[in-house]
């Protein structure tokens, strides 16, 4: 409803009211519309979904999709991916469009042309912001690349320790290791994979997916920022120019809503944020559009799967007969879309010109308009679940978009629930803290959590267990692991009775975790593991038993490090490298292993691009200085990728640590 309705709005002839009178006349009436349309709404943050879905026994053939490749015309998928609000085009428009979809084609011409591409880099570069033109590009609002840097408080990658000193040569060497590993899973890729979703390293192909929607180079997207990291520089350009040339946007598959938030846009805008490079921008923005029609639902809480040919939207069969949405994939968007809706345009821009720019494309308008509801849309499903009955102060992990009541009593720190609490707190740190209402569902969610969920085994293990009804499953998955960063991450801002007490129960939990590796024969942590019938911290069936290269366990390494600085940490971590290389590596990239607990590796032939993107990544922080990538700057999305904390125009430069 709201997503069809916004565009009508647009005034018939977009240019008679000032640029900024538009966008706050446009604004107010989206506002009005999804206030309109009621209270619903949802909620920030978090799933590692799709870890399950990649994991091996719970792939869904039916799910599979091929995505429909039939012709779109080359002026149109570039420019115009199917309109998710079908717009009904406001009178005397007819003639501006047609016009504009011939100049569009221009447009795309010079922007798939390898030497356009540069100019348009060129021209972000030398202009000091990443405006362009919108003759240019057809992007006429600004963000202020420079502006933004020069609010950072750290170095992006930070201020080098001094490399002769010996204690640190170690940890030097340490990281050069890692760096390697990367180098040879992104060459493993290229070699074989290059424009694939995924390398399959025994087969030495590539493998598309089926949650993607036909989109492509999900590893190279996933990838960007930790190769820019790690100065792997000719790397990098590889992917750039990848991304340049061949990330196409007119595809018309079934995309999963959060796996494409977290890893394409997570991705394409840590890209951009680290670089200023205007095609990672542009994209992002663009595909961000395809995404929207998920949000046409009664109560905006998305549905799981969008069709990017028809605009439509579904819930996953699985999901409860097609009934619900997942917690942790509506759960998961809030950080992306604030800085999608962010980069779309500067109103900023728009009020300090004192020459209007071009007047810009309707159809960028739309977006615009589109980005500013949906993310209204995102704030406000945190509301909806803020006011909706939890049981014990619990949230299930089933939502039906449709009557926004509760599907199912299931709750979990792992699959499915996982990266809503986590987006919870990282947006609060990502507002620069101002973002209280995140805050206090962190925290109430976070009380919950530990009354109803959290024991200790009869060994001294505190471990989170799922939760059916008021019924415990005494397991804890691999996916919930990384709550012993979360907690870590939150402990600082929680009340001061009970900071002492958070950095205790981090530290217990990930500590849970590595015994969880240790206690395997390869030094690598199975799928789920249990607490009972006198076992501990193991898997007791062999479908739970296998590791796909998951990063949630060195991720709570990483920030337990920051925090503490106790070396056990990067002890643990170097164990994880071992491990890697000793199981993992084979002759042609990195892949999973169907059981931790037989030292014979049998592989499953899967270089997963979160292995990229996550587990290398925060292995390489783990041995670098506090200050590279610092937590006073960033907060990273639940695939790693580093998105910057709001710091306001006002706030100085201190020369802060951690
Ligand atoms: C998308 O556009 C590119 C560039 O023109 C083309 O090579 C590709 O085949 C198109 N893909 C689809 C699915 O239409
Ligand atoms: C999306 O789902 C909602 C709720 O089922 C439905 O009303 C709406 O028509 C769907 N939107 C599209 C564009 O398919
Ligand atoms: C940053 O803060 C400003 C001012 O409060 C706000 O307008 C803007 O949307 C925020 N940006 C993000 C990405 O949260």
């Amino acid at each position: 409803m709201l997503m069809r309705k916004v565009p009508v709005f647009v005034p018939a002839s977009p240019w008679g009211l000032r640029l900024p009178q538009k966008f706050l006349f446009l604004l107010f009436l989206s506002g009005l519309i999804t206030l309109c349309f009621g209270a619903l709404f949802l909620l920030p943050n978090s799933s590692r979904l799709k870890r399950l879905f990649l994991a091996p026994r719970t792939q869904q053939p039916g799910l599979e999709v091929v995505a429909e490749v039939a012709g779109h015309p080359l002026a149109r998928e570039q420019e115009s991916p199917p309109n998710p609000a079908p717009a009904v085009p406001a009178p005397g428009e007819g003639d501006a469009s047609s016009q504009a979809s011939t100049r569009r084609r221009k447009v795309w011409l010079r922007r798939t042309h390898p030497t356009g591409t540069r100019e348009m880099a060129t021209v972000a570069r030398s202009s000091g912001s990443t405006a362009l033109r919108p003759q240019e590009g057809g992007i006429p609002f600004s963000f202020d690349f420079n502006a933004f840097r020069s609010r950072l408080r750290h170095p992006v990658l930070g201020t080098r320790a001094d490399e002769s000193k010996e204690p640190q040569s170690l940890v030097r060497a340490q990281r050069e290791k890692i760096k390697e590993m990367m180098q040879f899973a992104w060459r493993s890729y290229k070699l074989y994979a290059m424009g694939k979703n995924e390398l399959r390293p025994l087969t030495k192909d590539g493998y598309e997916g089926s949650m993607f929607g036909g989109l492509s180079g999900a590893t190279i997207i996933d990838s960007l920022d930790t190769l820019y990291l790690m100065e792997l520089q000719e790397e990098f350009q590889e992917a750039k120019t990848w991304v340049e040339e061949n990330f196409h946007l007119n595809v018309s598959g079934e995309a999963s809503l959060f796996e494409v938030n977290i890893r394409y846009i997570g991705g394409l805008l840590s890209a951009f944020y680290l670089t200023g490079e205007e095609v990672f921008r542009v994209k992002a923005i663009k595909l961000g559009e395809k995404l929207l029609p998920a949000f046409n639902t009664p109560t905006g809480i998305p549905k799981g799967v969008v069709n990017f040919k028809s605009g439509s939207n579904r819930s996953w069969g699985w999901a409860m007969a097609g009934s619900s949405s997942i917690l942790a994939e509506f759960g998961s968007l809030h950080l992306e879309f604030l800085h999608l809706t962010e980069l779309s345009g500067n109103q900023v821009f728009a009020e300090k010109a004192s020459v209007l720019p071009a007047p810009p494309t309707s159809e960028w308008w739309k977006v615009k308009v589109l980005l500013v509801s949906v993310s209204w849309q995102v704030r406000n499903i945190r509301k909806v679940l803020r006011k909706i009955n939890k049981p014990f102060g619990l949230y299930p992990n089933f939502l039906s978009p449709v009557s926004g009541n509760w599907m199912q009593h299931h709750v979990s720190v792992g699959g499915l629930g996982d990266s809503f609490y986590e987006y919870l707190i990282k947006s609060w740190l990502m507002s620069a803290k101002t973002d209280v209402e995140a805050k206090d569902m962190y925290y109430e969610a976070l009380e919950a959590i530990e009354t109803y969920l959290l024991n200790v085994s009869p060994g001294g293990l505190t471990y989170i267990a799922e939760w059916r009804g008021g019924i415990l499953d005494h397991k804890m998955g691999h996916l919930a692991c990384f709550s012993g960063g979360m907690i870590a991450l939150g402990a600082e801002d929680a009340k001061e009775e009970k900071r002492a007490h958070y950095r205790e129960l981090a530290a217990q939990i990930t500590k849970t975790c590595h015994e969880s590796y240790a206690r395997s024969d390869t030094k690598l942590g199975p799928e789920a593991f249990w607490f009972n019938s006198g076992r501990e911290a193991v898997a007791t069936q062999l479908s739970e038993s296998y590791y796909i290269l998951r990063p949630e366990v060195v991720e709570s390494y990483m920030y337990l490090w920051r925090q503490t600085h106790d070396p056990v940490y990067r002890e643990w971590g170097w164990e994880v490298v071992t491990a890697l290389e000793k199981y993992c590596r084979t002759e042609a990239g990195f892949s999973g292993i169907q059981d931790v607990y037989s030292s014979i590796p049998n592989h499953d032939n899967k270089q997963q691009t979160f292995f990229l993107a996550e587990t290398l990544k925060y292995l390489y922080l783990l041995f670098s200085e506090d200050d590279m990538l610092s937590l006073e700057d960033w907060v990273f999305n639940t695939e790693a990728h580093p998105l910057p904390v709001n710091h306001s125009d006002g706030s100085s430069r201190a020369g802060g640590r951690l």
